[in-house]
């Protein structure tokens, strides 16, 4: 079944005037920055400023030990949040209601890898929304062509139905792009067939029905929460007229799973490691006890979709929590909620960075003498500059001294930098060894150990964040000793697209099957 993708590179049509488009985001900004410093033309402080007022070397070097205590995970401590780990996975499966909720996603086996035909997908899951046309042409060989749709901050939290409706208006504008025929009218034989990609915690108890459980990754929007998303986007695609038919309602990790799993029979998980962390795996239908009771053939087996970015939210029992992250945590718009996912996810590496630099201002450590309200904004720093930091290979870390003086308009010394640089490695290093618990708790689970297994993974983090696959691998060899080198992880196919249009496809051949 395996086969070599054709990796089509996705891509980007004009989007409708009236959408914000991906291209002029803040991120973009983020690079120009480190391309200056490369040219050396903005940044030519090589000397500490020895006239302005600094800490001592001592302070920061007092301040970093404590860091380090606090941010360091050891390989014992690994080894007991892999345990707590697996008991709260069990506890999802056997129970509604856990922290963990280890979701049912009525995607049922593996792709054969043969799923064939012409697919939408929608996908909905943190800073974009993206419509794809996704052709699959069996042998594990896709095309997709998708268009990006920048989401503003009032739209995560506007009324939920207009959210959905927007949704919706964008996929009416592509296939209106994509279908019409030169008198602008869409005449079609059957409704085009979607999967839509909502990555959001669903009680599903069905492919196409999901009820949000909660929001995550800070989106708020009023009146969805506890609502059926599959049928309100039904409704909006009624309403607008758009002549598509809503297959499947998935995750971005079952899709990540299964799109990966088209291509590679090895892929036993499929995780996210972008603004949020969450992972999917296949499970046994007899192992899901909560659901022994909706007559589903025991001899199958379905996706779980994990959530586990909730791990340890109610009784913090297992993760070693910093003063830092119980800040992020109580000004969320959800305290008490998603503690695994706020130490480790895009969304909130920036910020952890950034209180921990807001303490070192208050003690009087860092930015004597100067104006700092620019750093003092919440969520004021990307966790993209921990990745530019982390990837300052340059003796006088230029691209940090760019990064503070364009975007805060701060001066650092050279003392400031390499602190920096150190707090970026322990905080990119400390997500990459949780997450690896994560992964080693799934693979003890399912007893992946002795044989090894490949873990499809996708999100900025993993895909950018300089060192983190390689933080990831250490750390399983920390749970695991040298058997961890068997656990695969590698770059993942486009789940919200391609997974989306393969379980679309197999829920199409179940239905015909009549199943
Ligand atoms: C959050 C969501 C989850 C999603 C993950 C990655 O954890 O709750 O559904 O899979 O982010 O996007």
């Amino acid at each position: 079944m395996s086969g070599t993708p054709k990796r089509t590179s996705s891509t980007n049509i004009e989007g409708g005037a009236t959408f914000r488009r991906t291209s002029n985001t803040a991120r973009g900004s983020v690079s120009a920055v480190g391309r200056r410093s490369e040219a050396g033309l903005q940044f030519t402080r090589t000397q500490d400023d020895l006239t302005r007022p600094s800490a001592t070397k001592k302070d920061m070097s007092e301040w970093l030990v404590k860091l380090e205590h606090m941010f360091t995970v050891t390989p014992q401590r690994m080894r007991m949040i892999v345990d707590g780990f697996v008991e709260v996975l069990e506890k999802g499966l056997a129970k509604e209601g856990e922290d963990v909720p280890m979701l049912p996603t009525y995607v049922f086996g593996w792709p054969t890898g043969q799923e064939k035909g012409a697919y939408l997908a929608v996908d909905l899951g943190g800073t974009n929304l993206r419509v794809c046309h996704v052709e699959l042409e069996g042998d594990g060989k896709f095309e997709v062509t998708q268009t990006k749709y920048r989401l503003t901050e009032e739209q995560k939290h506007a009324d939920g139905p207009e959210l959905i409706d927007f949704c919706a208006e964008c996929l009416g504008r592509f296939v209106q792009d994509h279908y019409a025929d030169d008198d602008g009218n869409v005449i079609l034989d059957e409704p085009l067939s979607l999967g839509f990609t909502f990555s959001y915690p669903c009680v599903q108890e069905a492919i196409d029905h999901g009820v949000l459980l909660r929001w995550t990754k800070g989106f708020g929007a009023p009146n969805i929460e506890g609502h059926d998303v599959a049928a309100m986007f039904k409704k909006s695609l009624a309403k607008f007229d758009v002549p598509v038919e809503l297959v499947a309602l998935i995750n971005d990790t079952t899709g990540t799973l299964i799109a990966s799993a088209y291509v590679d029979t090895a892929t036993r998980a499929g995780i996210i490691f972008g603004t949020g962390c969450n992972a999917a795996y296949m499970e046994k239908i007899s192992s899901i006890p909560k659901i022994a009771d909706k007559g589903l053939d025991q001899t199958e087996e379905m996706a779980i979709n994990c959530e586990w970015g909730a791990f340890d939210s109610s009784t913090h029992e297992h993760l070693p929590r910093t003063p830092y992250d119980v800040i992020i945590d109580e000004t969320s718009n959800k305290p008490g909620q998603q503690a695994f996912e706020k130490m480790i996810a895009g969304l909130y590496l920036g910020e952890v960075f950034r209180l921990v630099m807001i303490e070192l201002i208050d003690e009087g450590v860092l930015f004597l003498g100067q104006e700092t309200y620019k750093v003092e904004k919440p969520f004021g720093f990307d966790t993209a500059f921990l990745s530019l930091i982390e990837s300052d290979t340059t003796d006088e870390l230029l691209t940090v001294t760019g990064l503070f003086s364009h975007f805060y308009s701060l001066d650092t010394t050279i003392k400031e930098r390499q602190f920096f640089k150190r707090l970026a490695q322990l905080i990119g290093t400390r997500a990459a060894r949780l997450s690896a618990c994560g992964i080693a708790a799934i693979v003890s689970k399912q007893g992946y150990l002795e044989d090894g297994c490949g873990i499809a993974t996708d999100g900025s983090l993993y895909n950018k964040y300089p060192k983190f696959p390689e933080r990831l691998g250490e750390g399983l060899v920390d749970i695991f000793g040298e058997k961890g080198k068997g656990i695969r992880t590698y770059h993942a196919e486009d789940g919200s697209g391609v997974g989306a249009a393969v379980i679309a496809a197999m829920t199409k051949a179940r239905l015909l099957a009549g199943k």
